[in-house]
Order: structure tokens, then sequence, then C-alpha cells
């Protein structure tokens, strides 16, 4: 009660302090310093200190962890595949700073060499929905040996390799949106990353805002815009909870609602873990409906709806104006 009393003054004090104006984003550096401006400081990120997100393949003998791509051979799938496939070791963290701010990193793992391939970081702040993205490239092979990441954007950073940082440079950021998936709200859950239970619960209806969107949007016009969101009333019984937003996170809620299987995973493919939604929890999703049916008597309409909205050619009701 009192540590509660204590922060709810602390907040009260940077309220009403003067805002000092902007930091003019120009480099990764300066992305940094605005980002903590809004965000407060960024804490040390240490991929060891994440927990690894489990990957499981199902067959006629049961349930095993998936330890080597060998074991996805012969056409297995794994249960709940991450956005990027299969691949094993990946872990997820999330640091909360003084202010409130979420710190949630991902070090992805993506072959049978255990080093992380690519640093994923996300800082989000629940109540006022700001929000940074920072990433290291893609595939890289040489991250995670377990040095301590570089400040993004700092000399160290710039000089890490002969000919490149360890982090995206703000070009790199510009390029490679994150918002394009990113799309509802800042943090994207599916079956996969839900596992360790360790994402803070946002405010799914509450604000998103980009920090330094316009410097990101001047780099890359079309991607850094929000996409429009689905306001088809048919779509209600979805998006009464959420927003879902008609970018590349349309995919997911295709998945979600048992319309695109994409990936054809053993345990996916078959109700009621290929109808993630409203329920993450496939148990939960059985308790509440028994039967593809029910479900279907709840969602059929707003999976329908959806479809068409997602789709390539969506109708005028599924926007508002
Ligand atoms: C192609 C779509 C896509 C793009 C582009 C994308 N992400 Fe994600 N991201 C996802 C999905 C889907 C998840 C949920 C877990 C998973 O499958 O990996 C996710 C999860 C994450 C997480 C774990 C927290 C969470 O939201 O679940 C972080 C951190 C993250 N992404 C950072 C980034 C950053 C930084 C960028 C841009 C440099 C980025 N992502 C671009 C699709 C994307
Ligand atoms: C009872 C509330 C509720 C309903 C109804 C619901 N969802 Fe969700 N959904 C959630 C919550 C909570 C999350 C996690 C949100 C977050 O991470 O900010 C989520 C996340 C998602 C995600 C992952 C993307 C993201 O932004 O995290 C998708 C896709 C999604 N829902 C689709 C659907 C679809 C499709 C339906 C209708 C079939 C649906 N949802 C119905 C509560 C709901």
């Amino acid at each position: 009660m009192f540590l509660t009393l204590l922060l709810a003054c602390d907040k009260d004090v940077q309220d009403s302090a003067p805002t000092l104006p902007p930091v003019d984003v120009v480099d990764m550096a300066s992305y940094l310093a605005r980002c903590e401006q809004v965000l407060g400081p960024m804490p040390q990120i240490d991929c060891q200190s994440g927990t690894e997100i489990a990957v499981t393949v199902t067959d006629e003998q049961g349930t095993r962890a998936v330890t080597h791509s060998s074991d996805l051979e012969g056409g297995a799938r794994c249960d709940k595949p991450s956005v990027a496939g299969c691949g094993w070791g990946s872990r997820l963290g999330v640091v909360e700073n003084d202010q409130g701010t979420s710190w949630i990193f991902t070090c992805r793992n993506y072959d049978d060499d255990p080093a992380f391939d690519q640093l994923n970081l996300i800082a989000t702040d629940p109540e006022s929905g700001q929000t940074c993205f920072l990433s290291t490239k893609h595939r890289d092979n040489d991250f995670g040996a377990g040095d301590a990441p570089p400040r993004p954007g700092s000399p160290e950073d710039l000089a890490w390799f002969p000919d490149r940082s360890y982090w995206y440079t703000l070009e790199d950021l510009g390029r490679a949106s994150c918002l394009v998936c990113h799309d509802n709200d800042a943090v994207l859950r599916n079956p996969w990353i839900e596992q360790p239970g360790l994402l803070p619960i946002g405010a799914p209806l509450g604000p998103y805002e980009i920090v330094a969107q316009q410097a990101l949007l001047e780099l890359n016009p079309s991607d850094w815009a929000y996409p429009q969101d689905i306001a088809h009333p048919d779509a209600a019984a979805c998006t009464q909870c959420h927003r879902l937003g008609a970018g590349r996170s349309c995919d997911l809620a295709l998945r979600a609602s048992g319309q695109n299987r994409g990936l054809r995973t053993s345990a996916m493919s078959s109700y009621p873990q290929s109808h993630w939604m409203p329920h993450l929890n496939a148990s939960q999703t059985l308790q509440d409906y028994p039967t593809e049916d029910d479900w279907k008597q709840v969602f059929g309409l707003a999976a329908e709806t959806l479809a068409d909205c997602c789709s390539e050619a969506p109708s005028e009701d599924c926007f508002s104006d």
C-alpha cells in the first residue's frame, strides 16, 4: 500500500514537471533518447534472463518438445508456430522500468545453432499507449554470443561489427516497419508467445501511439502509417474487446477464427486449437464452446465478415469514413 502511494506520488511529480521539447529524431541515438524521454530509461537487456518459449510436436506417440530441426522432418509441424515458424530455443523477457513501461524482448533462434539470431524489443506504456520498437538484423548469427547488448545508437553499437551496427539503424527501422503487423496495439499475441504467461495485459481498446512516428513516416510513408481499423458492425463480436487493424495482423485474425490454418500444423488445424479467440487457451474454448458449431453460433458472422474485410477487395462497410 505504502509503495503504491509512493509510486502514485512519483507519477504526479512527473506529470506536473515542465515538458521538455521533444528530442529531434535523426538517427538511432536520438530515437532512443526520444523513447526514453517518453517512456523512461531503457533497462539492460539480457537474453539469458528470458524464458524459453516451448515448441512442441504432436504425433501418434504423443506430444514432445522440438529440440532439433530433425524433429520436424517428414511433414511434422509444430503445434503452435510463431510468426517465424517452428524454430526452437527462442526466449521472451519483460522488464518494467520505474515509469511503468514494459520493455518486452524476444531473443529468437531460427536454426539448430543455439546462438540467438535476432533480438526484437517493444517498449510500451500501457496507459498512454506510447510505443517504441527496436531490433537487430534478421538471422544475425554473430548475435547472442553472451555479450551484453550495447545501447542502441551508441558509438559501441555503431562499431560492433566491421561493416555495421549491432542494432538496426534508424533507416533500417524505417524500412522494416513493425507497425505493419503490430497494428491493433503494441503487443501481438498468439498461442506460441502466450505460453510463458509473461506478456503484460495491456488496454487493447486504449490509445496506441508510435513514438517519433513522424521521423519513421518520413523514411517510409506507407508502412509507418496506421492501417484502418475494421469497423464493420457484423465484426463486433470480435472487435468489442479490441481493435482489429486491416494490416498484416488480419492474417492472425483469420487464423484466430479458424479460417487460415496457414501452416498445416498438427494440432492447430483442428478444433478447438484452430479457434484461439476469444480464448488463447484451448481448454477454456472447449468449456465455453464445446463444439465448433457452438463457437460459430457466437462468432460465425464476425469470422465471415473478417474474411471479407481482410481480403484484397473488402466491402465498403468494413471501414467507417
Ligand atoms: C510479419 C509480421 C510482423 C512484423 C513485420 C513484426 N512483428 Fe513482431 N510479432 C509478430 C507476431 C505474430 C508476434 C507474436 C509472437 C510470434 O509469433 O512471434 C510478434 C511478437 C513480437 C514481440 C514479442 C511481444 C509481442 O508483441 O508478442 C516483439 C518484442 C516483437 N514482435 C518486436 C517486433 C519489432 C521490433 C518489429 C519491427 C522491427 C516487429 N516485431 C515486426 C509479427 C510481426
Ligand atoms: C472477450 C474478449 C475478446 C473477444 C470476444 C475476442 N478477443 Fe481477440 N483478443 C482478446 C485479448 C485480451 C487479446 C490480447 C490483446 C493484447 O495483447 O493487447 C486478443 C488478441 C487477439 C489477436 C492477436 C493480435 C493482438 O493484437 O494481440 C487476434 C488476431 C485476435 N484477438 C482476434 C480475434 C478474433 C478474430 C475474434 C473473434 C472471433 C476475437 N479476437 C475475439 C480478447 C478478445
